[in-house]
């Protein structure tokens, strides 16, 4: 198994994606680091830690990280994942504290432990996290083997504007950092993401199960639903980097040349193919039913 570390802002999609990791043998998870995103960093600490305790997984440490972005205030959360953050889900109180040493000391320390290109990095929120790693601490960051991170919208439209998408948006100086870096990167951006689509079948299929996992997922998903406009189907964003690690030949691939809108605003978080940008590879084409159907049997197998 690879040893991961999963950079997060739990949040109902990154609930999904950590679950489904924890399911997987092809991951061993070194630790949980959290960011502010879809919510507040106290809160996406205790989801962190109360996706743990639900898992049995308490032996896997959290890492509180950074509560604003690098360098401008933090967005309002847009609510779209409830007030808990979770979707108001029934997940137990963590028994286990968060880990005192800051996110990006404790990455440090591990990646300085281990072997260069040991330690992948699953990033499902603003990129904060990384970026203060990469810019403070560059003998650690460039033993990362890689960063896999959902953000971005290249041909597609944004969700938080015409162009940005969230985790880009929330954090453009960290994105821009994280892009820029020359690290190996996957991006799996919305044009991907959106095609990953969750149904009220695909939901009643995991709770016809009857594994405790998979009706957790199934609930998450249901949640999803009620912030939603669309209540026929719902992207998968955050999952869609696990199953990217899983399973690399449901994707299409480009490498593209990118660079990250840090200006106005509105335009904050969107990128652009550029010639003087860092070449990024870039995930622009799913087998959206392999995918979910893959997700389907890693949640309902035995670990
Ligand atoms: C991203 O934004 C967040 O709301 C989701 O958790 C995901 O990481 C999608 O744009
Ligand atoms: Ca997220």
């Amino acid at each position: 198994p690879r040893l991961t570390v999963i950079d997060t802002d739990p949040g109902i999609d990154d609930a999904i994606g950590i679950l489904l990791a924890l399911a997987s043998r092809d991951f061993e998870i070194a630790g949980i680091t959290t960011v502010a995103g879809n919510i507040g960093i106290e809160t996406t600490t205790r989801n962190a830690g109360r996706l743990l305790a639900f898992a049995g997984r308490e032996d896997i440490p959290v890492l509180q990280g950074a509560s604003a972005p690098l360098s401008r205030p933090g967005p309002e959360p847009l609510n779209l994942h409830g007030r808990d953050g979770i979707g108001g889900v029934a997940l137990p109180h963590p028994t286990q504290k968060p880990g005192s040493q800051d996110a990006v000391e404790w990455m440090e320390e591990l990646l300085l432990a281990q072997p260069a290109g040991a330690v992948d990095v699953f990033a499902l929120g603003p990129l904060t996290n990384i970026a203060r790693l990469i810019l403070e601490k560059p003998d650690a960051a460039k033993r990362i083997g890689r960063i896999i991170a959902m953000g971005g919208a290249v041909h597609e439209h944004g969700n938080v504007g015409p162009r940005s998408e969230f985790n880009l948006w929330a954090d453009p100086e960290a994105a821009s950092a994280v892009v820029a870096s020359g690290l190996p990167l996957v991006l799996i951006p919305l044009d991907v993401t959106r095609r990953v689509r969750a149904t009220r079948e695909f939901i009643a299929a995991l709770g016809a199960s009857g594994k405790p996992l998979a009706a957790m997922v199934g609930s998450l998903i249901d949640s999803y639903f009620e912030s939603a406009a669309n209540r026929e189907s719902r992207p998968l964003h955050d999952p869609c980097v696990m199953l990217y690690a899983l399973a690399p030949e449901l994707f299409r691939i480009e490498t593209l040349r990118l660079s990250v809108d840090t200006g106005s605003v509105e335009g904050a978080g969107a990128l652009t193919i550029d010639e003087l940008g860092s070449p990024v590879d870039v995930a622009l084409g799913v087998d959206g039913a392999a995918v979910l159907d893959l997700l389907a049997r890693r949640l309902t197998q035995e670990r």
